[in-house]
């Protein structure tokens, strides 16, 4: 099986490139490095003692992606690329609607030229909008921001896809919040500028390079005040797109939606304690104003995805900060250093 992995270099792609390649699919990358370092493509080879080949064009040229399905024979499609940062999309929301839904364009005329009929795609909780406790993946979807709606529009674009080409087969793969890094702690999340996510930041202050956390809100109704999220280790995530891709290979459904989630809620200062726990000391905080757009808790009901897929996390919040920090502590400029 040959698999394309649309952003393959970022940070979920190239954890669930190494599992893949282990799990013995054929992969290749694409990916424009917008988001993402070179370097990574050495660690994934040194990861998987194989040659991994990565294309460097961006997804939203119909033709660069066209050629491509047209010289390699891939059996599915996993699509991780696109802009994920909700601040920014408020700021650029043309950036995001072109990219995000040009890029998914090209893919799937692309797969339909070339008769390639199975898709796992990256979308998120996001699609819930404010309501993300306990979701479950029959609640409706909806945005509060031009980032969330790429996913919910690209999930309906697929549907209706999925209406006019009934042989094909598409995975909604709903992530929480993806944290943590490969065991050897030579792979990684690796922000550009100011980390807007808690856990790079929480990486950035124990490591130095930020002076104090700051906790956006401490009076939400949740059990300490700081915001409850449900905290993905990215091994887990990966692990559930290799889940989708087979699953997607039995279906006689055109369509699923899954969450993948641990169902269980982890509020910041309890992130911060496992965090200190993997340091050995205590890392500074501030509590501050709450974030604009910022909702108090959301946590998935992976109930669906546990039964179908046979698949459910593993790890703890504690490997999830101890795989961090081993990834922040050796390499803390990232892949830059
Ligand atoms: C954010 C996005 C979400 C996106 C996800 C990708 C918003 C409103 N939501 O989710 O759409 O899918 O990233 O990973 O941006 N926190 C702090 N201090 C910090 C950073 C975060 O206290 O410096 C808190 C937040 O208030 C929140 C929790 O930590 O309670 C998690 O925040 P974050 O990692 O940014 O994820 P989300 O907001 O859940």
């Amino acid at each position: 099986m040959k698999i394309l992995v649309s952003g393959g270099a970022g940070y979920i792609g190239s954890h669930t490139v190494v599992q893949l390649v282990a799990a013995g699919y054929d992969v290749v990358i694409v990916d424009n490095f917008s988001n993402a370092h070179p370097t990574v493509l050495a660690r994934m080879e040194s990861l998987t003692g194989t040659s991994i080949p990565l294309h460097s064009f961006d997804l939203t040229d119909h033709d660069k992606t066209e050629h491509l399905f047209a010289t390699e024979d891939f059996d599915g499609v996993i699509h991780f690329a696109g802009h994920k940062a909700v601040g920014e999309s408020v700021e650029k929301p043309l950036d995001y609607y072109e990219n995000n839904l040009g890029s998914t364009f090209s893919i799937v005329r692309a797969m339909q030229r070339y008769d390639v009929d199975k898709l796992v795609f990256s979308s998120s909780a996001t699609v819930y909008g404010e309501d993300q406790a306990a979701a479950t993946e029959d609640r409706r979807t909806y945005a509060t921001n031009p980032y969330g709606w790429t996913k919910v529009m690209q999930e309906q674009i697929l549907r209706d896809v999925a209406v006019a080409a009934p042989h094909m087969r598409f995975a909604l793969l709903r992530y929480f919040n993806p944290v943590g890094a490969h065991p050897s702690g030579t792979i990684g999340e690796d922000p550009s500028g100011i980390p807007n996510n808690l856990v790079p930041y929480i990486a950035q202050v124990a490591v130095g390079k930020r002076e104090k956390l700051m906790i956006f809100g401490g009076d939400y109704d949740t059990v300490d005040g700081t915001g409850v999220r449900d905290y993905i280790h990215v091994e887990d995530l990966a692990a559930g797109h290799i889940a989708a891709l087979k699953a997607l290979e039995e279906t006689d459904e055109a369509v699923h939606t899954w969450n993948l989630g641990s169902g269980k809620g982890t509020s910041v200062l309890e992130m911060l304690r496992a965090f200190e726990k993997a340091v050995g000391r205590e890392i500074p905080y501030e509590i501050v104003a709450r974030r604009p757009g910022d909702i108090a808790t959301s946590y998935a009901d992976p109930t669906k995805a546990n039964a179908e897929l046979g698949w459910s996390t593993k790890k703890t919040v504690e490997e999830m900060a101890a795989d961090t920090w081993r990834w922040q502590s050796q390499n803390p400029e990232g892949f830059a250093g």
